[in-house]
């Protein structure tokens, strides 16, 4: 390292972490036939996560022929792999029933024994799945910015994370503070020591905005780009299709079904590994049901609507500010 850096290290160390709760789910050893799951694809299989090199967020060098060392660090973080909403538990066995009694008794003998395993008392709770990830994103966090804690104890190095009223965010981040503290700190941490502070008001601040819930969440017709692309041939073809491999009428499957089934092709194989639901489709399929599930998104939690946008302000403003209230004046670069 350079001498003569010009950067003091400020005596609290903020290490503001905030976990958003919205949803997804993550990471497991096996790797499905296809990825093509939208907000639901594992984090491991849309990116592998690359081996981190020891502080190499901690120093940047070569900005504008200096180099800089980290001070202060702001993350916001999305939750773990979570367990389907009650909603969908309940959506695709209710799916299954029909089909089996739709189908003839040697056909798809797979899918007919298929086995609903997941939980529907614990409402989109994270799963050890997601556990397991997040302290890999915590681990892998740490040795990149091992130097920003180092000499310092979880007591005072400032390290506070904001999560939401749901338990998923919460136990996220006492998974990411397990998987940072067994690298900065060293040895066994449980999860006790964690800072963690409720703030719905920061983090779910979609619930509060009556505009956007309003115009956009409750609104029936909001995403009529997601109505359109579900009455669209394309899926009617890939319906045609499912119904032709499972020799059943065109009246027992909706296109609500289709995005169902390759939704828990997804659930499934993260899960436990294998899906029979998987075999209803082919690649091109899960891309073109995948581009719905972009297109719901985008419209519902993206730039498809200003609101939905306009209400994240506050958050990035809360965000900067704690930058600016941790930067000092001629304190930035290493000459
Ligand atoms: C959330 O976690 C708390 C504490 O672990 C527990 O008492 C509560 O039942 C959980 N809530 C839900 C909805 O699972
Ligand atoms: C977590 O660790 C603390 C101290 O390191 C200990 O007192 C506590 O019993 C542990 N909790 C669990 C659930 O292991
Ligand atoms: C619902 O969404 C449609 C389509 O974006 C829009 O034209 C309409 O004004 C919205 N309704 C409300 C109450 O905002
Ligand atoms: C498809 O179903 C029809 C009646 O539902 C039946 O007559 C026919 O044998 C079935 N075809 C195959 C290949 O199982
Ligand atoms: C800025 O620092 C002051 C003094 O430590 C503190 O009271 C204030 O809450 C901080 N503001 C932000 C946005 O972090």
């Amino acid at each position: 390292m350079a001498a003569g850096l010009k950067l003091r290290v400020v005596a609290t160390l903020l290490f503001f972490l905030i976990y958003v709760d919205l949803f997804s789910f993550s990471v497991s050893s096996t790797t499905p036939p296809y990825k093509y799951f939208s907000t639901k694809t594992l984090y491991e299989w849309a990116h592998p996560a690359p081996k981190p090199v020891e502080d190499e967020l901690y120093y940047l060098k070569g900005v504008k022929g200096k180099t800089c060392r980290a001070k202060y660090v702001s993350a916001l973080n999305r939750h773990g792999a979570r367990n389907p909403s009650l909603k969908e538990v309940t959506g695709i066995s209710d799916l299954h029933r029909r089909l089996v009694a739709a189908m003839g008794p040697n056909t798809n003998r797979e899918l007919r024994s298929w086995v609903n395993r997941f939980p529907n008392n614990n409402d989109q709770a994270l799963t050890p799945l997601g556990e397991t990830e997040q302290r890999g994103l915590g681990q892998r966090t740490g040795t990149k910015l091992r130097s920003l804690f180092a000499g310092k104890d979880n007591t005072d190095s400032g390290l506070k994370f904001l999560v939401t009223s749901h338990n998923r965010t919460k136990d996220s981040a006492v998974a990411f503070y397990e998987g940072l503290s067994s690298i900065v700190y060293g040895g066994e941490h449980n999860g006790s020591g964690v800072n963690a502070e409720v703030n719905n008001q920061l983090l779910r601040f979609y619930d509060d905005c009556d505009r956007y819930v309003t115009s956009v969440k409750d609104n029936k017709t909001a995403p009529k780009e997601y109505d359109d692309f579900l009455s669209s041939n394309r899926v009617l073809r890939i319906k045609e299709k499912i119904e032709r491999k499972l020799n059943i009428s065109s009246e027992v499957l909706t296109s609500d079904d289709v995005q169902r089934v390759n939704t828990f092709c997804g659930y499934d194989v993260a899960f436990f590994g294998w899906s029979p639901w998987c075999s209803l489709l082919d690649r091109c399929d899960m891309k073109i049901m995948e581009y719905g599930e972009d297109l719901e998104h985008y419209y519902e939690t993206s730039y498809g609507h200003e609101i939905n946008w306009q209400q994240s302000c506050q958050l990035v403003s809360a965000i900067f500010a704690a930058l600016d209230n941790n930067t000092v004046d001629g304190d930035t670069l290493d000459k």
